[in-house]
């Protein structure tokens, strides 16, 4: 072999030398470097390793990869309506794997994954260290940036102080040096007059005198000019100090400006929170007072006098002052973005005090201008804000959610695909979508999430929390005495007016007793109203539980119970009836502590009365007990409040379109408020309370009749006032639209659930029926006790089931469905009868449930295969066998009991043993075809398609009789 070394080999093979040296590693043949030497035996190993790892030669392959790469073009047109070509290529890659080995295979694949995850949770542990150390860093640099910052501000005051001394210093000098020069000009002037004086003592010598006084002239000039120099050097001095002195104060100024500005960004950092809630800009500050020269405006505090600050002990903390409330509104938004990183949990320990620190020097983030991008800290890495999206948001708002510019936003939307304009309302789904992509995390938020609003929204549901009146359901088992006991208590007659005296819907009505308000929702007892019942026991805080003290728990008792104790409300027992000579309360009690309802008096937690509805006993207890457990429960909810609550039953009336039956849980409900209710919305146009009077205004607790809604809500849908009435009709269209769809997918579920049954059960007959009724509850009933009327043969299938009157359209529907309609409650109109008239669709109306329930029940009945009876009407011998060429084989028989018709079945019997079943063809006496032929008489009979008669066979005689069958 000519290669020696790696490289040698490398080239040989035409491989890098890194990859041969990796896979030499991998072979097990210690080699790390090019110029290593190759033997024979390491080309071995390596080669023999290669085979191991790609299987070639004697071993089959065991894995082979397919990858198909396709390119296609799609032609579309773009947003501005011109066509664009785009390509798009896609790529498929098929492995295939050998399955012999499966199990090695699955060990190391998962041996393989295991480590897999284990590298990545490293790596994103260590990406996870990295980035909190980088934060940590970030933070050091900016407290030592800060620290820098009041060093140098406290050196250059330092700085300016020592020049100002230097400056005091040397204007002292100067004025010593000048007073000193005046007090020498002086002595000066003194000497050269002493010498004129002395002039006269020596007249003899004039030349002499003339030279002195020559000598003093000049002595006398030179000390003047000096003196001259002098006084115009201490001007100058002073002019200088006077400058000098104006520049100390300056300096002194500013100066104290530095210290202050010091003083107040220690103070912040020392406590941030503290300054932040004490200052609100709102408040305002008394005797203000603008000083030029000073940025921003000084507050003093009430009643200090107004001083000019120079040399003033106290600007500092009015500095300081001024400085938080400038810097207030920036803190309040972050502390609330401190909030939001802690529902995310991120905030560390490293983040603390003045970290938190936006100064007013922070750089605006990626918002500009925006509110809180302004303030944002001047960060690299992008916060994470969890956006709470409700079911309709618009484009700004969705915007300020996440803190950025609503170009963004449609910016981000245009990439998805969708044209959109600031003010457009966008589904949840798209938001989501929208927030996911800018980098956030989305959060589906139900409407009356408070987190779903803007602040200022939320703030319209909250308010002083006062006492409210209880709202208590009553409920028991049918007929036991649930609306009478309420009719006693409100003296009025309901229970008279209600069709059939049983009370087919909720009825609600506040009623001012002696001991307070209470709101009492009356439910049916019958087992069709399962969902009012659960609905009413939602709705309230105390049950009635009404067992008549005469019959005892019974179904519906049990149901209320539970509904009651899914509740979770306490539970009032009122046994009824005690006036009747029959009732036994002691019974009802030991039932009732079957069912776990435990009276008082044996440890339990629920007061049992005796009332009668009748004479009117217990009836006070009953409230007074009521009153009590409403007391317990301090039941509050705000007044001043936008309204918030139920709608326990809705309707559509003749005259005055939709109304509904709110009860309102918290907040005043008012005249002219914009309602949302379920998947429907309008304006409050007129309330009514239960009396039918009209009122203006319901507080919490009360329940009201309103109209103006835009449909029927339906029973049990929340309603809640809304601010704006386009937001309402948004989330209320948006609603209806989710409803269609799932409704649209669950008819079709139906569907095919109806192949499968009908394929399973063979034949099935249906009865199609329609059912319009006047509210939502009995609708609900009635649907439901008829559907239950289905058996294995037939089954009821609901059509259509709503609330109103029965129009054309029902009547076409059923035309098509081959349906019946049912009227609860409801007529149809002249079109409708018309229609239907002609159509012969047929129309029922009701205003009992129980008796449209028999009546279908009945009408069920004539659907079902009628049954078939078997009847023998009589029997005969053969007693001789006749064949005829023409007409084949004729008995000649004896009745000899019953009759024999000519429609009859037979049944042919040898030694008692039925050889043949079938029809007569023919019946004759003598040669003449009859119909019928009585006991004891002979006939001849031809059997059809049979032949094999004997003499002494018997026939028996037998019709099949179609019998009705009821369900
Ligand atoms: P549904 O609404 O159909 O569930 O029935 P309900 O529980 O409201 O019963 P309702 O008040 O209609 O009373 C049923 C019957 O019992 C009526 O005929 C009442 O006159 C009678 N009744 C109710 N309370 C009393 C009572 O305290 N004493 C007597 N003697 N009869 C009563
Ligand atoms: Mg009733």
């Amino acid at each position: 072999m000519s290669s020696n070394t790696v490289a040698e080999f490398a080239a040989e093979l035409n491989k890098p030398v890194s990859l041969l040296l990796e896979q030499f590693v991998a072979a097990g043949v210690d080699k790390h470097a090019g110029s290593d030497p190759v033997t024979e035996a390491d080309k071995q190993r390596l080669l023999a390793h290669l085979k191991a790892a790609h299987g070639t030669l004697g071993q089959e392959r065991r894995k082979i990869t397919l990858t198909k790469r396709s390119t296609t073009e799609i032609k579309q047109a773009d947003a501005s309506g011109r066509a664009r070509t785009i390509q798009v290529e896609v790529r498929k890659k098929r492995t295939f794997v050998k399955r012999d080995d499966e199990a090695e295979r699955a060990s190391d694949a998962a041996a393989q994954a295991e480590e897999a995850a284990q590298a990545a949770e490293l790596a994103r542990l260590e990406e996870e260290a990295r980035l909190q150390a980088e934060r940590l860093r970030q933070e050091e640099e900016e407290l030592a940036r800060k620290r820098r910052e009041r060093e140098e501000a406290e050196a250059r005051a330092a700085e300016e102080a020592r020049l100002a001394r230097e400056a005091a210093e040397a204007r002292a000098r100067a004025e010593r040096e000048a007073a000193a020069l005046k007090a020498r000009a002086e002595t000066a002037v003194a000497t050269t007059g002493e010498s004129v004086a002395d002039e006269p003592a020596a007249p003899a010598q004039p030349a002499a005198d003339e030279a002195v006084r020559a000598a003093a002239e000049r002595a006398e000039a030179e000390q003047a000019e000096q003196a001259r120099r002098a006084a115009e050097q201490a001007a100058e001095k002073a002019a200088e100090k006077a400058a000098e002195e104006a520049r100390v104060r300056e300096i002194e100024e500013r100066r104290r400006k530095a210290l202050a500005e010091a003083e107040a960004i220690r103070a912040m950092m020392a406590q941030p929170r503290k300054v932040l809630v004490a200052k609100k800009p709102e408040e305002p500050k008394p005797a203000a007072e603008a000083k030029p020269g000073i940025k921003g405006t000084l507050h003093k505090p009430a009643g200090t006098p107004a001083r000019p600050p120079a040399g003033a002990p106290a600007a500092p903390s009015a500095k300081k002052e001024v400085k938080s409330e400038a810097l207030s509104s920036s803190w309040k938004d972050e502390a609330g973005k401190k909030k939001e990183l802690k529902t995310r949990g991120d905030s560390g320990p490293a983040r603390s005090g003045s970290n938190w620190r936006a100064g007013p020097k922070g750089k605006p983030g990626r918002g500009g201008r925006d509110e809180r991008g302004a303030s944002a800290a001047p960060a690299s890495e992008q916060r994470v804000i969890e956006v709470h999206v409700p079911e309709t948001i618009t484009v700004a708002e969705l915007a300020h959610k996440m803190a950025l510019k609503a170009s963004e936003v449609i910016k981000q939307l245009m990439k998805l695909g969708q044209m959109v304009t600031i003010n457009q309302s966008l589904d949840q789904d798209t938001a989501m979508i929208v927030v996911e992509e800018l980098g956030h995390k989305a959060v589906a938020a139900a409407l009356d999430d408070p987190e779903a609003f803007s602040e200022e929204e939320a703030v319209l549901y909250q308010g002083e929390e006062k006492p409210r009146p209880p709202v208590v359901t009553v409920m028991g088992h049918v007929d036991h005495g649930k609306t009478s006991l309420l009719d006693y208590i409100r003296r009025a007659k309901v229970a008279a007016g209600e069709a059939g005296g049983i009370t087919q819907h909720i009825g609600a009505y506040h009623v001012e007793t002696p001991r307070g308000v209470v709101t009492f929702l009356d439910t049916p007892g019958h087992e069709a109203f399962t969902a009012m019942r659960a609905r009413g026991a939602q709705a309230t805080d105390i049950v009635i539980l009404v067992v008549a003290a005469d019959d005892g728990v019974m179904p519906q008792t049990r149901e209320a119970i539970k509904h009651a104790k899914a509740a979770g409300v306490p539970i009032v027992v009122a046994l009824t009836k005690i006036d009747k000579p029959e009732a036994n309360p002691d019974r009802v009690k030991q039932e009732l502590v079957a069912e776990e309802v435990v009276p008082e008096e044996y440890g339990g937690d629920s007061p049992f009365i005796g009332v009668s509805s009748k004479t009117g006993q217990g009836i006070d207890e009953l409230l007074e007990n009521v009153l009590l457990q409403a007391e317990v429960l301090e039941l509050k909810a705000p007044v001043d409040a936008k309204a918030k609550g139920l709608v326990i039953e809705a309707r559509l009336d003749k005259g005055r379109g939709p109304v509904a039956t709110a009860l309102v849980q918290s907040g005043t409900l008012r005249v002219g408020d914009v309602v949302l209710a379920g998947q429907t919305y309008g304006r409050v146009r007129a309330m009514l309370d239960e009396a039918g009077r009209p009122v203006k205004e319901a507080g919490p607790s009360i329940p009201v009749e309103i109209q103006g809604l835009a449909e029927v809500p339906l029973a049990g849908d929340d309603f809640m006032v809304m601010a704006d009435e386009r937001r309402a009709r948004e989330i209320a269209t948006y609603r209806a639209g989710k409803y269609r769809s799932t409704k649209l997918a669950k008819q079709q579920a139906a569907k095919l659930e109806n192949m499968f049954a009908e394929m399973a059960a063979g034949e099935v007959k249906t009865l199609p029926i329609i059912i319009k009724a006047d509210v939502q509850g009995s609708q609900e009933a009635l649907s439901a006790a008829l559907l239950k009327l289905s058996t294995d043969e037939v089954r009821v299938q609901l059509v259509y089931a709503g609330v109103g009157g029965i129009s054309e359209s029902d009547v076409n529907l059923a035309i098509a469905s081959k349906a019946i309609i049912i009227g609860f409650n409801t007529r149809a109109d002249a079109n409708a009868r018309k229609v239907a008239e002609a159509s012969d669709v047929e129309i029922r109306y009701y205003n009992i449930i129980y008796d449209a329930v028999d009546d279908l029940k009945a009408a069920m009945a004539g659907l079902l295969a009628p049954e078939k009876r078997e009847e023998v009407i009589g029997m005969a011998e053969i007693r001789s066998v006749f064949v005829a060429s023409k007409i084949g084989t004729v008995a000649g028989c004896m009745v000899t009991q019953g009759h024999v018709t000519r429609s009859a079945h037979f049944r042919l019997l040898r030694d008692n043993v039925v050889i043949y079943t079938g029809e007569l063809e023919s019946l004759k006496r003598f040669k003449d075809d009859v119909r019928e032929v009585k006991e004891g008489f002979e006939c001849g009979i031809k059997l059809k398609n049979y032949n094999d008669i004997q003499e002494g066979d018997q026939l028996e005689f037998f019709e099949i009789k179609e019998i009705a069958r009821t369900l």
